[in-house]
């Protein structure tokens, strides 16, 4: 079979104990410079023996058939809580594994936004963001760490997650259910591009008016491809993720308190991202450079206090 059927995976997110293997783990050796799939493990294997196996071995990747990929992710996201749960597992893997899964499930939400499992599914890798960060002190940075420096609406959707839990953590007001819907929320706060075209999305130069005035719609096209399927929560923070405290954002020009705090948290965190991050039109800047340019060229966009949090929360402050 051609390495063409084969997808690689990160070995540090095969890292559940409990189970079965539900398909069969590759390795692909290029050394021998024949590129011929060997079995590492068969369907079937308790999830224990896989660990031994990986134990000593000694490369970076596996490898799946690509007619298997959907059960690989099937034992990924039911495999999630357990991992989590596993004081044997490193910080690291789970991050991996967290990471891999939550971006398999941003790209089906992006794929079919109408889809009621999907939805289920990112409603369920939100909670496990949540749980992880709960559970350990460093899960947030080493998150973060996986983030891909391109730009792909879906990774930049989960990074804007991440960030804006743990500056809700930090900051460390609201209710579980809050921060529930502020996770769901910013997961998804990007969910109405789908229905913007590629061309502009992805346009290299600059957008003219006409294009500017179509991306903006997002917002409420987000707001409205998910009203019925979400509650208030979450829906305020997609409609609302481009209001700017003093009232120059969109759709709704809402100004200082009349924007949530879960909004006022997105807002931050999906600047933030944008600008350390390589788009079509711009290089990503370094970490120092992006919080400047926010403090000193988007004065007023943010709520102050909140935005002095994030700063003392990425340089790893206390409140
Ligand atoms: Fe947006
Ligand atoms: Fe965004």
């Amino acid at each position: 079979m051609s390495v063409d059927n084969f997808i690689p995976l990160n070995r540090k997110a095969m890292c559940a104990r409990d189970g079965v293997l539900g398909f069969d783990l590759y390795h692909i050796s290029i050394e021998a410079a024949l590129f011929e799939p060997v079995i590492l493990c068969q369907s079937g294997t308790l999830l224990d023996k896989v660990q031994e196996v990986l134990r000593d071995f000694p490369f970076d990747k596996m490898y799946v058939r690509k007619d298997e990929i959907a059960k690989y992710y099937t034992y990924m996201e039911s495999s999630l809580e357990s991992v989590i749960d596993d004081p044997g597992v490193g910080v690291e893997g789970k991050s991996a594994m967290i990471y891999s899964c939550a971006s398999n499930v941003m790209e089906d939400v992006f794929r079919d936004p109408r889809s009621g499992a999907n939805l289920e599914r990112s409603k369920n890798i939100t909670d496990h963001i949540i749980r992880f960060s709960l559970s350990d002190d460093r899960s947030i940075s080493s998150l973060l760490s996986l983030s891909s420096h391109d730009y792909y609406t879906f990774t930049h959707c989960i990074n804007v997650a991440v960030f804006a839990v743990g500056l809700f953590q930090f900051i460390n007001r609201g209710t579980d259910a809050d921060l529930r819907d502020l996770a769901l929320g910013a997961i998804l706060h990007d969910v109405g591009k789908t229905r913007i075209s590629d061309a502009i999305l992805n346009k290299p130069g600059r957008l003219s008016d006409e294009e500017f005035a179509t991306i903006k719609t997002h917002s409420r096209k987000g707001y409205e491809l998910m009203a019925g399927k979400l509650g208030d929560g979450p829906l305020d923070v997609i409609l609302h993720h481009h209001e700017r405290f003093d009232g120059t954002g969109y759709p709704e020009k809402l100004q200082a308190d009349a924007i949530s705090d879960n909004a006022k948290i997105t807002t931050i965190a999906d600047v933030y991202d944008a600008l350390t991050t390589i788009r079509p039109y711009n290089g990503a800047r370094k970490p120092f450079e992006a919080l400047v340019l926010m403090k000193e060229k988007m004065v007023g966009h943010f709520a102050k206090d909140r935005f002095l949090a994030f700063i003392q929360f990425l340089s790893g402050g206390s409140a």
